[in-house]
């Protein structure tokens, strides 16, 4: 596929009911390789990251601004240059079996993603005051490692700073604008950013939220849900795709739907 292509037109073919939410992270390390290639074996076919910067400006998988929950490091994240991120065990907090498991470089998850076929929505998570080089930077290493041919990754925030950034100097990436509560606002925001999909918390999506962005031609997709039940609700309301920490659960209990990707 052309990834030239009108962004607002594939999204909709692209889409999976199902995107693994930091990788399977509810069974592996989240934002690391390993929850990537749990969540395609457990037949996720998009998965969901976190990237943020090293302090040499090198993106990174990571959700935290702190080290502490995560990883066996301690501080901020951006006071660290990339070698000595790389150094870091991002696994054994999870359980001693992911012992040795990295802090992953977005390089090396767009390399591993592209390996395994799968599709991916890089959420652009910032640490304070890094907005814009953030999106500049993951910019550029898409530029430079994504093949050409391949639709692009979509690129979602909750910061607009960095949406801006991305729509400026990579106006053919797809962007999602992330809220917590779909406000009229936030619905502007959306033609300000020309963003082509909504990520929204899903104890806050209704089915009028659905219908109006229906109307403008653009998918709700919903975070974080892992309960199956409340999955197919929001997938009958029309919600696109649910972003989930458990993928195998979701698979299993919606079962064809996962079909629906051409
Ligand atoms: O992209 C959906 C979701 O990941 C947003 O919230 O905090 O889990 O990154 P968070
Ligand atoms: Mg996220």
């Amino acid at each position: 596929m052309d990834h030239r292509l009108d962004p607002m037109e594939t999204i909709h073919a692209r889409l999976s009911p199902i995107i693994a939410h930091r990788g399977a992270s509810a069974r592996a390390p989240e934002n690391t390789l390993a929850a990537i290639r749990l969540a395609a074996a457990e037949g996720a076919r998009w998965v969901e990251v976190d990237v943020k910067l090293s302090r040499d400006g090198v993106c990174i998988l990571m959700h935290d601004d702190l080290l502490r929950r995560t990883t066996n490091g301690r501080g901020e994240v951006a006071q660290y240059d990339i070698d000595e991120l790389a150094r870091l065990d991002a696994g054994s907090w999870f359980n001693r079996r992911f012992a040795g498991e990295r802090i992953p470089t977005l390089v090396e998850t767009l390399e591993l993603c592209l390996a395994l076929d799968l599709d991916i929505n890089l959420e652009i998570k910032p640490c304070p005051g890094r907005q814009h080089e953030t999106a500049i930077r993951m910019v550029e290493t898409l530029q430079r490692h994504w093949p050409a041919g391949r639709p692009w990754p979509l690129i979602s925030s909750f910061a607009v700073a960095s949406l801006e950034e991305v729509r400026l100097h990579a106006p053919e990436m797809p962007r999602g604008l992330l809220i917590g509560r779909p406000t009229k606002r936030a619905r502007d925001m959306l033609d300000r950013l020309d963003c082509v999909t909504l990520h929204c918390d899903a104890k806050r999506v209704s089915r009028e939220l659905v219908s109006k962005l229906a109307a403008t031609g653009r998918p709700v997709l919903c975070y974080t849900v892992n309960d199956p039940h409340r999955a197919r609700r929001l997938l009958e309301m029309g919600v696109a795709s649910i972003i989930t920490d458990r993928p195998a659960d979701l698979q299993s209990a919606l079962g064809a739907r996962q079909e629906s990707r051409q």
